[in-house]
């Protein structure tokens, strides 16, 4: 069944904090709603895309976007500084991973900072892209994308990700009306935290679902060539750096955005 933006408002709880607007191919939702903040378009607009054909994740990698997931971009006009703005990708983590095991009843962790998984499996990424406003270089309005996979789409998930990507429901069809309720559902706990981005208890919430604690990872500081640092990965602190420690016993915070991480086993 195709996403239907009245099921969508009739599961959220202030319907009047998001605007949701269900489209069917797209090329990236991200693009369009970063379109529609250019024109003017107030905080809450909501697209959701049945598939994409050129969905982007971070560094200019592809989201691969084929039907029976989820793909939707939020516009957000923050009143916050920048940096507190750095906290809406981890916070829509939270949203994300608690959203997922509230519904399914099965446990979706992130790995740091932007990806959601399920057994070991990616099933979801996160990229919020901002606009500075030139001027004054504070926040003009930042889009916040989110792409789930709900089923694994027909014929399986492509050769590029097969070892990678997983889904919310591997061998079964999600239960009906699943989709508009996990999307109310996690624009119901986001914007909750959105409110106030510097309340205390979201790194502790942040912390509840990481799966990064004790894991041996490669830091790549530059994903492009290749270069990787070994660690193990500590925790997250409370402004969601990633702690980790090499082998030389010396400890680093690493920041979001600076860094691509690969688990070792
Ligand atoms: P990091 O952010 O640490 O670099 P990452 O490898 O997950 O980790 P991202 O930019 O967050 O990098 O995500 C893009 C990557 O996600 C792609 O390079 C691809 O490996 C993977 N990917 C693309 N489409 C999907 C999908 N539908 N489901 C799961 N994984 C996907
Ligand atoms: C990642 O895995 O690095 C982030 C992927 C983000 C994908 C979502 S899907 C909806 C929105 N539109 C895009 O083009 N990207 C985001």
């Amino acid at each position: 069944m195709k996403l239907s933006k009245e099921r969508i408002i009739k599961y959220l709880k202030n319907p009047g904090e998001i605007r949701p607007d269900c489209v069917g191919e797209v090329d990236s939702t991200n693009t369009i709603v970063k379109r529609k903040g250019l024109s003017g378009e107030p905080e809450g607009y909501l697209l959701v895309a049945e598939s994409q054909t050129a969905g982007r994740g971070r560094l200019g990698r592809t989201f691969v976007s084929p039907a029976n997931g989820i793909y939707m971009s939020l516009l957000l006009r923050p009143s916050c500084s920048p940096a507190e703005a750095l906290r809406i990708t981890p916070v829509a983590a939270v949203a994300v991973a608690e959203a997922i095991t509230a519904l399914s009843g099965r446990r979706a962790e992130i790995k740091w900072v932007n990806d959601i998984y399920m057994d070991g499996r990616k099933v979801c990424g996160i990229l919020t892209e901002s606009v500075l406003r030139t001027e004054s270089e504070g926040l003009s309005f930042a889009v916040l994308g989110i792409g789930i996979n709900v089923s694994e789409p027909e014929g399986g998930f492509p050769k590029e990700i097969i070892d990678i990507a997983g889904a919310i429901y591997e061998y079964k069809k999600a239960p009906e009306n699943f989709r508009e309720q996990l999307i109310a559902e996690i624009w119901n706990r986001f914007i909750s935290m959105y409110r106030d981005l510097s309340d205390s208890e979201i790194p502790n919430r942040y912390r509840a679902l990481s799966m990064m604690p004790g894991r041996a990872i490669t830091v790549l500081s530059d994903y492009m060539s290749g270069q990787g640092r070994e660690a193990t990965a500590l925790t997250v602190d409370d402004d969601f750096g990633l702690i980790v420690r090499y082998a030389d016993g010396t400890t680093e915070t690493l920041t979001a955005g600076d860094v691509s991480l690969r688990f070792k086993d």
